[in-house]
């Protein structure tokens, strides 16, 4: 598909994802955050109508008073508002950007041939596969485990080591950037499989044995409440992780470093802990929860120790090497772009639309091209055309005394 047109999918891809998203992960939040603040009624009436929780708040201008019925209310309402499309439509858009980005792309984006010299078929096969697998890990790990004495702590140890494992993985077979993105499409795969294969087809049943008529075993529809808050409990600690894997992959200082996978993994778990402070914070006023900052401190100081570990003072590497020297000449940088940048941004194929083959072309790009070659060292993508240091330092020294075109 033309360059062109295909980022203006993506962009109009990427606009609908965060959309559903936050619609998605929006409710998620508002409903946690309600089972932890719903307060047993007093009032007999409602207790005979089986209401377990009610809490009272004020929004937009009204008084708002949701109630939540244990396990349901008598009679079910024909109307019931379903919460599916907000999950269902967010792994649709996401994946749909994977697809445009990762998968259309895959020579450019997910391989990195320093890491495996793979074929785009292999490449693509291994990364849906762990799409698949997580998943796959997960539910058996939560059936097995799930539901037995310290089955939540036993899933929660497990899960972490499986996620450590997969990033690992990850970065060992993938262009760093896909490597980051990969683990949190993998883990927000497992949150919408949570909602499409447990979570609406468990509701369904309770609803349809209600609505029958007929006489239901109250207890045997009990495990699909039960299941149903498991997962979707996993899926407010999976939030946090998720969308920092999500956004930490236009960082290249992060994707780039050798130990990626394990800043990727640290920053992940400190999203879960933190996740952790807001859930307990939310009953804690209650009585409910035991204090909730140890968890925002443990979160927060790994957040700060990745930063220290990841520090450049005290290294000269963040420095172009001689751009203080004699600046380098337009002959030599046109030469390092020729060699090392048209294949991706010349007459054939101009990659995010910027072509580097005439004088006008360097010119108007000169300010990124410094950036993207010397700065962020992002290009050429994946280093496929095996640019060195000192050509790096060749377009910074250029472009620092000036740019010039002689
Ligand atoms: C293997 C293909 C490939 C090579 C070689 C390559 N690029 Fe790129 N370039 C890309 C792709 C793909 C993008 C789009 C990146 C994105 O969307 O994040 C891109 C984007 C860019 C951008 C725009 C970045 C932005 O987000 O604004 C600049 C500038 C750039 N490349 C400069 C260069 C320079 C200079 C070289 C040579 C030193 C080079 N590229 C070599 C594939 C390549």
């Amino acid at each position: 598909m033309d360059a062109y047109l295909l980022d203006w999918l993506n962009l109009l891809l990427r606009w609908v994802h965060v959309i559903t998203v936050i619609a998605w992960i929006g409710s998620s939040f508002y409903f946690v955050f309600l089972d932890n603040n719903l307060l047993k009624p007093n009032s007999p009436d409602l207790l005979e109508k089986g209401v377990d929780g009610a809490m009272w708040a004020v929004h937009g201008g009204g008084f708002y008073n949701p109630q939540k019925y244990m396990v349901a209310p008598k009679k079910i309402h024909t109307k019931l508002h379903w919460f599916y499309w907000e999950s269902y439509s967010s792994w649709l858009s996401g994946f749909a950007l994977f697809t445009v980005l990762y998968l259309w792309n895959a020579s450019t984006y997910l391989i990195d041939k320093s890491l495996m010299d793979w074929s785009p078929a292999m490449a693509i096969s291994a990364a849906l596969g762990f799409l698949v697998a997580f998943w796959f890990v997960y539910d058996t790990v939560c059936r097995l485990f799930g539901f037995k004495k310290n089955g939540e702590l036993i899933v929660a140890g497990l899960m972490l080591c499986v996620v450590a494992f997969a990033s690992w993985l990850a970065c060992q077979l993938f262009a760093g950037r896909a490597a980051f993105l990969l683990v949190g499409a993998m883990i927000a795969t497992a949150m919408s499989a949570n909602v499409f294969v447990w979570i609406i087809p468990g509701q369904r049943k309770v609803v349809a044995a209600m609505t029958s008529g007929e006489k239901y075993d109250a207890m045997a529809l009990a495990i699909h409440g039960k299941r149903g808050k498991q997962r979707s409990v996993h899926n407010t600690y999976f939030t946090l992780p998720v969308i920092f894997a999500m956004l930490s992959n236009h960082y290249s200082f992060l994707y780039t470093h050798p130990q990626r996978w394990l800043i990727l993994f640290v920053l992940m778990f400190a999203g879960a802990l933190i996740r952790q402070f807001f859930v307990q914070r939310h009953g804690y006023h209650l009585g409910r929860a035991k204090n909730p900052w140890p968890f925002a401190a443990v979160g927060v100081a790994l957040i700060v120790a990745v930063i220290l570990a990841m520090a450049p003072w005290g290294s000269s590497s963040s420095a172009p090497a001689n751009a203080q020297a004699k600046p380098a000449t337009f002959a030599q940088v046109k030469s390092v772009i020729d060699q090392r940048c048209l294949s991706c941004h010349g007459a054939q194929v101009q990659m995010k639309n910027v072509r580097l083959d005439s004088l006008e072309g360097i010119q108007l790009n000169a300010q990124n091209v410094y950036q993207q070659v010397s700065v962020t060292k992002q290009m050429p993508m994946n280093n496929a055309t095996g640019i060195t240091q000192e050509e790096r330092d060749t377009i910074a020294s250029w472009y620092l005394a000036g740019a010039k075109l002689d």
